[in-house]
């Protein structure tokens, strides 16, 4: 019932010479059984649109629809790019950039209000983690960065434990099942059951083509959030055919 999604986070890796890759991937998965979407940095949205069936996200956004920020980008003008997403509250953001849970919250909000999907990103460090804290940690965080607004197309979640992005380390199986569950619980619980089990929830962190096809087996596992392995076509698509695979 919850279609998978493959996503890819570019973040600010890529130029127009790497749209190449998005062309093999379109042409390998032309008729893809998963959602794939690519968030590539704000500077290659338009062109990588040219793309299809892969869709197009980005990174951030403004809680603003306007005005006076220098330098940042609003929703509204993500989607006029041919946006359909955007990754929020991802993890280097919250850390360079101090995001917390009440600004991530408002910019899935302004997100949610233009149409796009938000993929709303919480996770655990290995501190706490290592002190028994990732529930209490993963339950804030959701508490704080997912707006009322929130339906199953609007909103995917992505679990990230911080110590497992671009460190080649990745909880195991019974550690991703333990977060991915208690989230879809305390979705239910907020949203009701028919919403509730219609979010996404993606694992993100050293998501390769070596480990996908085992993370994937997981319960409430819909899909990844892929960072290094999705800047080429040789390392997403086996990633996409695992899921596809399920
Ligand atoms: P990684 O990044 O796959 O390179 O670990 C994941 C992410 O930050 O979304």
């Amino acid at each position: 019932m919850r279609r998978k999604l493959a996503a890819g986070n570019w973040k600010m890796n890529g130029t127009q010479a790497s749209l190449a890759e998005l062309g093999k991937l379109a042409t390998a998965h032309a008729a893809p059984a998963v959602d794939i979407l690519i968030c590539p940095p704000a500077t290659l949205i338009t062109a990588a649109c040219a793309h299809a069936p892969i869709a197009i996200g980005a990174q951030d956004c403004h809680m603003a629809s306007a005005g006076a920020h220098t330098g940042d980008i609003a929703a509204a003008q993500l989607k006029d790019a041919g946006a359909t997403a955007v990754i929020l509250g991802h993890s280097e953001r919250r850390d360079a950039h101090e995001e917390h849970s009440d600004l991530v919250r408002a910019k899935a909000r302004a997100a949610q209000a233009e149409g796009l999907m938000a993929i709303v990103c919480m996770g655990e460090s290995l501190a706490q983690r290592e002190a028994q804290n990732t529930l209490d940690i993963i339950g804030g965080q959701l508490a704080g960065s997912i707006p009322d607004s929130s339906t199953g197309e609007n909103l995917v979640v992505a679990y990230e434990p911080i110590w497992a992005i671009g460190t080649g380390l990745v909880p195991s199986l019974d550690q991703i099942s333990e977060v991915h569950g208690f989230i879809r619980a305390r979705l239910e619980r907020r949203f009701g059951a028919g919403v509730g089990r219609s979010v996404r929830l993606l694992y993100g962190g050293s998501v390769k083509p070596d480990n996908a096809a085992d993370i994937f087996t997981v319960p409430d596992v819909d899909g990844a959030l892929v960072g290094g392995a999705s800047l080429t076509a040789a390392d997403f698509s086996p990633i996409i055919k695992a899921l596809e695979a399920v």
